[in-house]
């Protein structure tokens, strides 16, 4: 384990991204923040920065446009070397659009799988290269089973879910981690416009908790909050003809 901790967050700008960053400020990691608003990254850095963290980097990136490997030597370069990767961006896109227009779901699957299948394994040789550290990648409980409100959005996380299990049978042996951390729904711009409040929805908080913990120790497929796991094993368990009768 490296004193400080070199810390990558790919999507730094994310809700999620951000509540995580906070608990690596207050460890006096080196945090270098990936995404494409530098001016967003500029100002969560100066406030990881009052909160403990020994140094932030900021690096501009379009991780659909971007060549992952060599931009991931680059900031390994600048960081001084890499412990966690913690791969946040996303989108959820719109279901109703992408079933009749194909650039909507191809947009979709661009950022949320084909890109981030890039970046995964692009992180997943630098870490088997160097014996150690940790990858953690956001999926989603919607990709445990496809329903007809996000199912575009769900198929490319369950891809990365698979992608990830692949990945850490890979490092078996090996030293590194590759951890997939689903979370339920998360008050984070991504969910704004929605309903929230009540038993099933989470803050950023919480669900950086788990991330954070991810990273150190623990299951490779994780839930966050946790109870989603329990929830998902029964909505597994439906049979598809109850299932395909339900409103959600
Ligand atoms: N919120 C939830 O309810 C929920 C539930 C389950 C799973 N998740 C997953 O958890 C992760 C984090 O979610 P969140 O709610 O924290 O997200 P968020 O606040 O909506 O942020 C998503 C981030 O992804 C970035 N991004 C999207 N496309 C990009 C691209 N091509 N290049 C660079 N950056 C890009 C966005 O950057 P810009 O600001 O530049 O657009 C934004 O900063 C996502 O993978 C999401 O799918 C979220």
């Amino acid at each position: 384990m490296t004193n400080p901790l070199r810390i990558l967050i790919l999507g730094a700008g994310s809700g999620i991204a951000q509540a995580t960053a906070r608990l690596y400020a207050t460890e006096g990691a080196v945090i270098g923040l990936a995404g494409r608003n530098v001016e967003r990254l500029s100002a969560i850095a100066d406030d990881l920065k009052v909160r403990g963290a020994t140094k932030t980097d900021i690096f501009e990136v379009d991780f659909t446009a971007a060549d992952a490997a060599a931009t991931i030597g680059v900031m390994i370069g600048k960081l001084g070397g890499l412990d966690h990767v913690i791969l946040a961006y996303g989108v959820l896109g719109d279901q109703a659009l992408a079933e009749r227009d194909w650039a909507a779901a191809r947009q979709i699957i661009d950022v949320n799988f084909r890109s981030a299948a890039a970046w995964i394994l692009a992180v997943a040789d630098v870490l088997e290269h160097q014996g150690r550290g940790s990858l953690v990648v956001l999926g989603s409980v919607a990709g445990d089973r496809g329903r007809r409100s996000n199912y575009v959005y769900g198929a490319t996380k369950a891809g990365l879910s698979t992608l990830v299990q692949g990945i850490s049978h890979r490092f078996r042996d090996r030293g590194p981690r590759a951890v997939i951390v689903k979370p339920g729904p998360t008050d984070t711009a991504m969910t704004v416009g929605m309903t929230k409040g009540g038993p099933l929805w989470a803050t950023p908080e919480a669900v950086a908790a788990v991330v954070r913990k991810a990273a150190d120790r623990g299951s490779l497929v994780v839930y966050a909050p946790g109870r989603w796991r329990l929830i998902m094993a029964i909505i597994r368990a439906i049979p598809a003809i109850v299932f395909n009768k339900m409103n959600f």
